[in-house]
């Protein structure tokens, strides 16, 4: 394979950069060309010139958060016509494979360029966690840390004023952030769409804090458990008491990987050259028992990633 592109796509997570950096540092070695595709899917539909990739080019990279090669939502890529349109750009510039770094969406349009004759490799970036098949994806740990941040110093005021905090974090449909953050960040509570909750035993819970004197409350909310607005007026109802809502929104999607986020982007990418190059396509490289593997991109989506039910008892054993 001697042309070959990389592109990242959806939310953009920390890390990816580092990924950029290893497929085209890879590519570059085993003597590929390997060329930019600049705002992901949309950038193939809109016919962006693709950049040639030079070592230079993903230098001074590595530590920063977002990605150098933008990124973009394309919901027309679920629509065969616009399928064909992208899959033809990339033939008419003589690309042979694609690496596509991104989540489950990505993923999916990436087959469909499979199917139309372009081989590709996915690497999962995503700082939802929400992949089935792998155990973490590039974004996750610097996202959690990021929230961790957030609950330390939202404990310093909340233990000030004696007050209960709701804190609602991303995660799109899914409880994966939020669980990490509530278990590492000892959160009193987390609410996830996964797991049914009971606005009353949540009540109980800062109750029962109050009684054994402790001065705050800290209940984790995930974006996809329900409107955190409504969940403060009907705590607030319940408890008459001194609440705050805290919404981190992107601030958790920004800022420097870390090292495990750098490291998983290092040999995620370097493993998706690597596929490309032994004439394989349709595989993402997944991270299962601190090894990455060749993994059907079809499995990344055709389950969706299981809860941990288990870590989320022990988190709420572990903040009584
Ligand atoms: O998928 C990553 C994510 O940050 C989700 O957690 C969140 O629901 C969504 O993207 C937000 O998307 P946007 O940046 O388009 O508002």
């Amino acid at each position: 394979m001697k042309k070959i592109a990389v592109m990242t796509s959806g939310g953009d997570a920390p890390g990816m950069n580092a990924a950029v950096r290893a497929v085209v540092r890879r590519g570059i070695n085993l003597g590929c060309s390997v060329f930019g595709v600049r705002r992901g899917y949309t950038g193939l539909l809109n016919g962006n010139k693709l950049i040639e990739m030079e070592l230079g080019s993903v230098a001074d990279i590595i530590h920063r958060g977002g990605t150098i090669l933008l990124t973009a939502r394309a919901p027309e890529m679920f629509e065969p016509a616009y399928q064909d349109q992208a899959a033809d750009f990339l033939k008419k510039e003589g690309i042979e494979g694609l690496v596509v770094i991104g989540g489950e969406g990505s993923f999916k349009g990436a087959l469909t360029l499979e199917e139309r004759g372009i081989k590709v490799s996915g690497v999962p970036a995503t700082i939802d966690n929400d992949i089935n098949g792998t155990e973490q994806t590039i974004g996750f740990d610097t996202a959690v840390n990021t929230i961790l941040d957030a609950v330390n110093k939202l404990r310093d005021t909340a233990t000030s004023h004696e007050r209960v905090f709701l804190l609602e974090v991303m995660g799109r449909n899914n409880g994966f952030l939020a669980l990490a953050a509530g278990l590492a960040g000892g959160a009193e509570s987390i609410l996830v769409p996964e797991m049914e909750y009971d606005l009353d035993e949540v009540c109980e819970r800062v109750l029962h804090g109050i009684r054994r004197q402790k001065a705050h409350s800290i209940i984790v909310v995930a974006e996809g458990a329900g409107d955190v607005f409504y969940i403060n007026e009907e705590i607030k109802k319940r408890l008459k008491a001194d609440i705050r809502v805290t919404v981190l929104g992107h601030i958790q999607r920004g800022g420097s990987p870390s090292a495990v986020d750098r490291m998983l982007g290092s040999r995620m990418g370097a493993l998706a050259v690597d596929l490309l190059s032994e004439g394989k396509s349709g595989y993402y490289t997944a991270f299962r028992g601190n090894e990455v593997f060749p993994t059907s991109l079809k499995q990344s989506f055709d389950q969706a990633r299981k809860f941990p039910e288990e870590l989320y008892k022990l988190a709420l054993i572990l903040a009584r």
